[in-house]
């Protein structure tokens, strides 16, 4: 339970008391922090109900809660707001609890589809946030006791692909994969570099949309490979691999992880077998030479188009294979749930498989979530690019912020004195603390604006700052520990910051909470930085390691304990990496 649970069955054990429903003593934390802890705003909806006065039903539920250990004082304010402080001791108690992570009551299986990187293709800004906000809701979810289950969902199986093969067979028809009749085995090694990979990507792509002809050839041979062509599978194996060996080292220093690396071509054999009991379902609709899976339903306020299952060129696409990867992933991982972490204009496209998944039987729909989120734009308020137009690699972004990163070290004083390998392994990961941070604590479904500037400075709520205090406070630890101050002990709240700080710890268990049902990273976020500001506070107002009471020193060593331990854990969740010096 967290804190606001806690308090809210006390509160409805009080309505409750007073004769009312306990669901009206919902607690949460008060609007105005000066005049109260926490605030009960039931009596108000309670009053309107039984048509009585909001005020006088609050003065009845306060009079349940005289005498209480959890509440210091019971205050009624405006038309029947009820205000409340806690006592120390029980505050002092619950705090202890949040040296600890929240755990779900009912864990589950999960999948969690992010990233979805295009084979050749460069990563767009929509990728970019994928990964982050993708890796943070997975160890999220992870450490609430959930079992997740991270898929990058490689676009691997669509049309640039088929541009890329008639690409390099125009520029060399004499390799073995041109030749139907090779009969192998096909090179080990790839017959181009990833250089020339993603030089003939931009390239081709440009080709077919100038030259119709061209756009055949790629359609054709996009057909071939999807059919079976030995040489063009042996192609693609080649491209994907050069691909995939790249994205891993990109990801890899974004700190993103997958646990697995399928592909929509991972689905792909599965088609014929789904396209057959689609059929049999009758949810295959011949029209116009295509076949579609009708997914509107009366009640629609929005337009919603058929889903086109296959072309009327015999070609799947893009929504057969997410459906036919909703199945597949039943069937070798059976998830209570799957997620996807995909930017917002790909909202119809899901809600399209999501129905269609649902009516085959394959997958409940509430069980499927799109988790969109809004766009990374730059000063000009459009999808952020680069100075030349053009979208940034993952590799730019990243060299990008980690000079940006390494010039404000500079500026501030910090990394004096490490070598060269260690000052720019630290401007890695505070460049990359500066990007994250700043992504994760922007609500999910917002646009935002990239602002190097202001997410690298080490002042205000950003990722440098929550570094740099997180290392302030284990140095803190550290101190402690050298001088000999004992054990941490009894919390023990006596000065205001104390109270402030022991009620910023105690909101843990709600933030990780929420940030998890409602996939809201921005939720921990907010907690991690006023922890570290009431800590700030705290720090500035009470003397810590040379504190001449034990007791009260060893009270204050646990509180600075159960900081660090949250701060650690929020890095963790967040996907950031930690800093012990900098
Ligand atoms: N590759 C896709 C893109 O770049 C994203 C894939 C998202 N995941 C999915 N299951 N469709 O737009």
């Amino acid at each position: 339970m967290t804190l606001l649970d806690d308090l809210s069955a006390f509160m409805g054990e009080a309505f409750a008391a007073a004769g009312l429903d306990a669901a009206y003593g919902r607690v949460v934390r008060a609007d105005r922090p000066d005049l109260a802890q926490f605030q009960c705003n039931g009596a108000l909806a309670a009053a309107k109900a039984a048509k009585q006065n909001p005020r006088a039903l609050a003065g009845m539920v306060s009079e349940k809660l005289s005498g209480s250990e959890i509440f210091a004082e019971v205050t009624i304010a405006g038309p029947g707001f009820i205000n409340l402080k806690l006592q120390d001791s029980w505050l002092a108690d619950q705090t202890k609890r949040h040296g600890d992570v929240w755990l779900s009551e009912a864990p589950e299986k999960i999948v969690i589809d992010y990233g979805g990187p295009n084979v050749a293709k460069p990563l767009h800004v929509g990728h970019l946030r994928a990964a982050i906000i993708g890796e943070s809701l997975k160890r999220i979810a992870r450490s609430a006791g959930h079992e997740v289950i991270g898929d990058a969902h490689l676009g691997d199986w669509g049309l640039q692909m088929g541009q890329l093969i008639s690409e390099l067979e125009l520029r060399e028809p004499d390799l073995p994969y041109f030749d139907e009749a090779f009969g192998g085995p096909y090179p080990q090694d790839a017959p181009i570099t990833l250089g020339d990979l993603e030089a003939m990507y931009p390239a081709a792509s440009a080709a077919c949309k100038a030259d119709k002809a061209r756009a055949d050839l790629a359609r054709a041979a996009t057909k071939a490979l999807q059919d079976g062509r030995p040489g063009y599978r042996a192609l693609w194996r080649h491209f994907v691999d050069l691909s995939v060996a790249a994205m891993k080292k990109d990801y890899g220093d974004l700190g993103v992880d997958f646990d697995l690396w399928n592909g929509e071509a991972d689905a792909d054999a599965l088609i014929p077998e789904i396209d057959k009991d689609l059929r049999a379902r009758g949810l295959l609709e011949e029209s116009d030479g295509a076949d579609i899976i009708r997914v509107a339903r009366d009640d629609d306020k929005k337009e919603m188009p058929p889903i086109i299952f296959r072309n009327s060129q015999g070609a799947v696409g893009y929504h057969a294979t997410d459906i036919a990867t909703i199945v597949d992933r039943v069937r070798n991982i059976d998830p209570a749930r799957m997620l996807y972490v995909v930017d917002a204009r790909q909202r119809l496209h899901f809600e399209q498989v999501f129905r269609a998944a649902d009516a085959a039987g394959y997958f409940a729909e509430d069980k499927l979530e799109h988790l969109w989120f809004g766009t990374m734009n730059g000063k000009d308020g459009k999808p952020f690019k680069t100075r030349e137009g053009g979208t940034l690699k993952l590799r730019d972004f990243i060299d990008m912020v980690t000079d940006k990163a390494q010039s404000r070290l500079v500026e501030n004083g910090m990394a004096e004195g490490f070598g060269d390998v260690e000052t720019a392994e630290i401007a890695r990961k505070v460049g990359v603390a500066a990007l994250k941070f700043a992504d994760l604590s922007n609500p999910r479904t917002s646009d935002y604006i990239f602002d190097i500037e202001r997410f690298t400075s080490f002042e205000g709520k950003t990722g440098p700052y929550l570094l740099y205090a997180r290392a302030r406070i284990r140095s803190v630890l550290a101190k402690a520990a050298a001088a000999g101050a004992g054990e941490p002990g009894e919390i023990l709240i006596g000065a205001p910051e104390e109270r402030d700080l022991a009620l910023a710890v105690a909101a843990f268990a709600d933030a990780h909470r929420d940030a998890y049902q409602k996939r809201l990273p921005h939720i921990l976020c907010d907690h991690a930085f006023s922890l570290a500001q009431a800590f700030s506070k705290f720090y500035a107002a009470c003397r810590i390691v040379d504190e001449g009471d034990d007791n009260v020193r060893a009270s204050r060593l646990r509180l600075v304990e159960i900081v660090a331990f949250q701060l650690d854990k929020i890095f963790d969740m967040l996907g950031i990496e930690a800093l012990e010096r900098m």
